[in-house]
């Protein structure tokens, strides 16, 4: 059943940057990988609380085209937690979620991105939320890869540069199938966008919370909607 008690309808779609598993293992004496691997229990929990509560569409920053700078320890403990775990990551047969990806699938391994291919090809037709992970994604990366697309359109005779206009642009983004971000959920305490997303929240709301991802409870869940649905998105007008 589904609890939405909030003062106005829930974001269509929510995406978070979960900052703070660093930290969170720190405070526990245990290396930052341990965080990881819980931040992935937690991103399977959040995905069946935003079940309940009726939101759409979830994107998750998994793994930003500047998290390769860190470690080479961390980075393949990140990539072999997607690997061994991507089907269990998200829930997406038991839970009929549409699953799907969005960064450069270049730099990944064979088997994670064989992975990738079959889990999108496995729940496609699933009918509940759809789940976006953001892997080895940039928000200007994913603008560039676009303008780059409209350029071979434009020089192949399939598009005007008169017909490319923000609708047309918007179709040639890695998110070119869901709609644009309602809420935008950053947790650790960090008050920045860190180049997720950047298209695509040109007017969704913000949210920060000190929480850290590994800590972001239900209930953190439910004070982030809630701040959104007592907000008045206007959207540019004055009114
Ligand atoms: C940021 O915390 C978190 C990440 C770079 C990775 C997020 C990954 C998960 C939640 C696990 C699920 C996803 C995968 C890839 C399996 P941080 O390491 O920057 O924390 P800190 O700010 O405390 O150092």
């Amino acid at each position: 059943m589904k609890t939405n008690n909030f003062s106005g309808p829930p974001p269509e779609h929510i995406a978070f940057i979960m900052d703070g598993n660093g930290r969170w293992a720190k405070k526990r004496g245990l290396p930052r990988t341990a965080g990881h691997k819980e931040g992935a229990k937690v991103l399977r929990r959040v995905i069946r609380d935003l079940d309940d509560i009726g939101v759409k569409y979830a994107t998750f920053y998994a793994f930003s085209t500047e998290n390769w700078k860190r470690s080479d320890d961390e980075v393949s403990a990140l990539m072999k937690l997607l690997e061994d775990n991507l089907d269990d990551l998200v829930n997406y047969e038991k839970e009929n979620i549409r699953l799907r990806f969005i960064g450069g699938r270049e730099r990944l391994s064979e088997v994670l991105q064989k992975k990738m291919a079959d889990a999108e090809k496995k729940s496609l037709d699933h009918t509940g939320m759809t789940v976006t992970l953001a892997i080895n994604y940039g928000g200007r990366d994913d603008i560039v890869r676009a303008a780059k697309k409209a350029s071979e359109l434009v020089s192949e005779g399939f598009l005007k540069p008169d017909d490319l206009d923000e609708a047309a642009f918007e179709k040639l983004l890695q998110t070119e199938d869901i709609p644009p971000v309602d809420l935008m959920v950053r947790t650790g305490g960090e008050l920045r966008i860190s180049n997720f997303l950047i298209w695509q929240i040109s007017y969704a709301e913000l949210y920060f919370t000190d929480t850290l991802w590994c800590d972001f409870s239900k209930s953190d869940l439910m004070k982030a909607v809630d701040s959104f649905s007592s907000r008045n998105r206007r959207f540019g007008d004055a009114k």
